[in-house]
């Protein structure tokens, strides 16, 4: 666990966590516990295969390798289960825009596509940039868990051509059921609808949590589903751009590689390849170590949260991003953030950004070192005394 427990200075790096905070949030000295990222080294096996790569210059045009596709199939099936044909597998420098690329690719303008909100911002800007019809079906809370609503739900999913799914859902760390997976490809396959899921988050599981993979849950009837999905979240490594996009069925990946071609899409980056192949190939051990950490971690927030009055914490079942629900302080957004930036210098994503629901939330990234785990409560604390 030392590996964790070590600070890392990262300003000075161009990172967009640590150096854009005055850009941002208008002030450089906050603690920055905001966009989704990790303050710790990726796996050593992947530094060693980067360092070898490093060694062998020029780094010219370079193809993905069979063995990538090879590491990323094992991967899948060892880690989830999941049976993935290595020509399901296509390549992209992000998921962001891959989710841009499958939206162009699988809809014409002025479709509807819908999504489930509160989620990740870039979901509404993908749907909007292209010029699709934004749909929302806002989740219910029950019992501190967010819920489909399923009549909402249904009745919105028959006027789409695409259904966005963040799956485990950011920004709450829901990982979806197996049981509401085959209703959601049940109901998308009813009325011929594309179900595009973005599993970035899939691998950072809570140990009581299961990741089903939607094409999984489908069973052998997964043709209207395309995958999206990567290493960067897992292993720290998203400025290395690279991802994939798995589709079982053959003219989808036909519609996608037409779309990609036409953005000139040709290949990875040389240290994107590399490093995704490592860390699929020998990454599990040490991502075993890491979601320990965060447990830890994610212990020492929920204890600190429940001593705040009005402020709550959605219990995740994946991932480093906790979603905190103030509405039980009685402050505003405005208020809130006024407290966290100007009184306790600590940087959180507002939750107004992930549309409706987000409202009264904020959203604390913990993958950092216990230190400064420590040091955000502390923050959290003065904003909210
Ligand atoms: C749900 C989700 N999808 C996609 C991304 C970003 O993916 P990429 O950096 O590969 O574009 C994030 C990053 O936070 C995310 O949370």
């Amino acid at each position: 666990m030392e590996q964790f427990d070590q600070p890392i200075d990262r300003s000075g790096t161009s990172s967009v966590k640590w150096d854009m905070l005055k850009t941002v949030f208008g002030s450089e000295d906050l603690l920055p516990m905001w966009v989704a990222d990790m303050d710790f080294k990726p796996p050593q096996a992947v530094l060693d295969k980067l360092e070898t790569r490093l060694k062998l210059p020029p780094y010219g045009y370079t193809f993905v390798p069979d063995s990538t596709g090879k590491a990323v199939a094992k991967w899948m099936e060892r880690k989830h289960g999941w049976m993935v044909k290595p020509n399901w597998i296509m390549y992209s420098t992000g998921v962001v825009p891959s989710i841009s690329t499958a939206i162009r690719a699988l809809s014409k303008p002025g479709d509807q596509v819908l999504t489930l909100t509160p989620v990740y911002t870039p979901f509404f800007q993908m749907i909007e940039l292209n010029e699709r019809e934004l749909a929302v079906s806002l989740l219910l809370e029950e019992n501190g868990r967010y819920e489909i609503n399923w009549t909402d739900f249904e009745q919105k999913i028959s006027n789409s051509t695409l259904f966005l799914l963040c799956s485990p859902h950011n920004p709450s760390g829901r990982v979806w059921s197996r049981h509401e997976l085959e209703r959601i490809s049940e109901l998308c396959r009813k009325h011929h609808v594309t179900l595009i899921s973005d599993e970035i988050h899939s691998d950072l599981l809570y140990s009581h949590a299961e990741h089903v993979p939607a094409a999984l849950a489908a069973k052998d009837q997964a043709d209207h589903i395309v995958t999206l999905a990567a290493p960067s979240k897992t292993f720290n490594l998203a400025g290395l751009q690279a991802s994939v996009i798995i589709a079982g069925s053959e003219e989808k990946r036909e519609k996608i590689q037409a779309e990609q071609t036409k953005q000139g899409f040709f290949t990875l980056n040389t240290f994107g390849i590399s490093a995704m192949e490592a860390a699929y190939e020998e990454g599990e051990e040490w991502l075993q170590s890491l979601m320990v950490y965060l447990e830890e971690n994610l212990k020492l927030v929920r204890e600190a949260v429940s001593q705040i009055p009005g402020l709550t914490l959605m219990e995740p079942d994946s991932t480093y991003l906790l979603w905190l629900d103030f509405r039980g302080t009685g402050k505003s957004d405005e208020e809130v953030q006024e407290a966290l930036l100007k009184k306790a210098k600590l940087a959180l994503e507002p939750g107004e950004k992930y549309g409706e629901g987000g409202q009264g939330h904020v959203r604390m990234n913990i993958a950092c070192s216990r230190d400064l785990v420590k040091e955000g409560i502390k923050r959290l604390k003065i904003a909210f005394e």
